[in-house]
């Protein structure tokens, strides 16, 4: 297969519509088959729940050429679990589990000239989502909801890629306690959108957003969970009912402990102790790890010691045994690697 002319070492985290994307309807109490299509724009009443009440929520995972020529994804089965979670949480249907992953299989392997090439730095992003499409003027959930998958080659996240990034202290919330923190709802990304864009205007590269409730434990950024390496070289992670239970996240605190032989603590994390860390890491899909070289808490800067010119030594650990897991130079956990080409 002839891969597309892309110039895929200066691709930025965007959107670059591919050949293929999958979609399925629900209608009636019941999913249609689902199918292959090549049409990228959708047509839906005014007065779809997600327009009106923003009924809708995603995921995102990513492909990957590996270093022996194949076509991989990472834990495809968790971001399916996360989205039964998030659908159960927002009253929209659940995609079932196996259908999510033959989704997954059929739109990767439709759009393979677009999965970069190994070694080239850039990776094809997956968004899996799902929207209510049916009409509702009163305030409940739609009665037809479109599942829907599309993929787009990306570079990194932060621009940069492994330089160290600076973040601010919000004086925005993310999320509320008992609220949706925990899930891949729109809504979260929508209200994170003026943090953001300030955050950017002041020179920020992300936000670190503190529970609401006190302000005083560390949640997470606008996209990815908190990995922090403690003097000692102890990796940390919050802990919080209100953050999304990140799947890079979770699978680091593993790679960290049986790969790296580090000890990991996942517990909540006052923002008082981040001075006192040697490391600190953004991780996630789009993310994977980027270093935080600098926390500004309203005019207080945390300069971590690892410095603003490369990522520390135990995050350069993590990343380049994830990558490599990923990447297939690194056998990976059994389960961990599903092979697609
Ligand atoms: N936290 C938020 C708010 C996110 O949007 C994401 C991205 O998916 C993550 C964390 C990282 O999760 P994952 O590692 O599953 O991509
Ligand atoms: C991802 O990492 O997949 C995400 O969904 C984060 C998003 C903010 C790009």
């Amino acid at each position: 297969m002839e891969k597309k002319d892309i110039d895929w070492g200066n691709l930025g985290f965007g959107y670059v519509p591919t050949d293929k994307r999958f979609v399925a309807n629900y209608k009636d109490g019941a999913w249609d088959e689902g199918a292959l299509v090549s049409d990228s724009t959708i047509t839906i009443s005014e007065c779809a729940g997600v327009l009106q009440y923003a009924q809708t929520c995603f995921e995102g995972l990513k492909a990957y050429t590996t270093e022996d020529g194949h076509i991989v994804t990472f834990r495809p089965d968790l971001n399916a679990e996360r989205m039964i979670d998030s659908c159960k949480r927002l009253q929209m249907p659940v995609f079932p589990k196996e259908k999510f992953i033959e989704a997954v299989e059929q739109v990767v392997a439709a759009n393979a000239a677009y999965v970069p090439p190994y070694g080239s730095g850039a990776t094809l992003y997956i968004r899996p989502f799902m929207f209510g499409s049916g009409p509702v003027i009163g305030v409940k959930p739609a009665t037809e909801y479109q599942f829907r998958m599309f993929t787009t080659p990306v570079g990194p996240y932060f621009k940069g890629g492994a330089k160290p990034i600076t973040i601010r202290v919000s004086d925005f919330d993310r999320a509320a306690p008992h609220g949706t923190g925990h899930i891949k709802a729109g809504l979260n990304y929508a209200m994170s959108l003026y943090a953001i864009v300030d955050a950017h205007e002041q020179g920020f590269d992300e936000n670190m957003y503190l529970d609401a409730a006190t302000r005083t434990y560390v949640e997470e950024t606008g996209g990815a969970n908190f990995l922090f390496v403690t003097k000692d070289g102890k990796v940390v992670t919050p802990k919080s009912d209100s953050i999304l239970p990140s799947i890079t996240r979770r699978s680091l605190m593993i790679v960290a402990k049986e790969y790296l032989g580090l000890e990991v603590e996942e517990r909540p994390v006052p923002f008082a102790e981040v001075a006192e860390f040697a490391e600190c890491g953004l991780c996630g899909t789009a993310a994977v790890i980027s270093p935080v070289g600098k926390i500004v808490d309203h005019g207080k800067e945390i300069c971590l010691p690892s410095g603003m010119d490369e990522m520390g030594p135990i995050t350069k650990k993590l990343y380049d045994t994830l990558t490599g897991i990923q990447m297939g130079r690194i056998e990976a956990p059994k389960g961990w690697i599903h092979t697609i080409l």
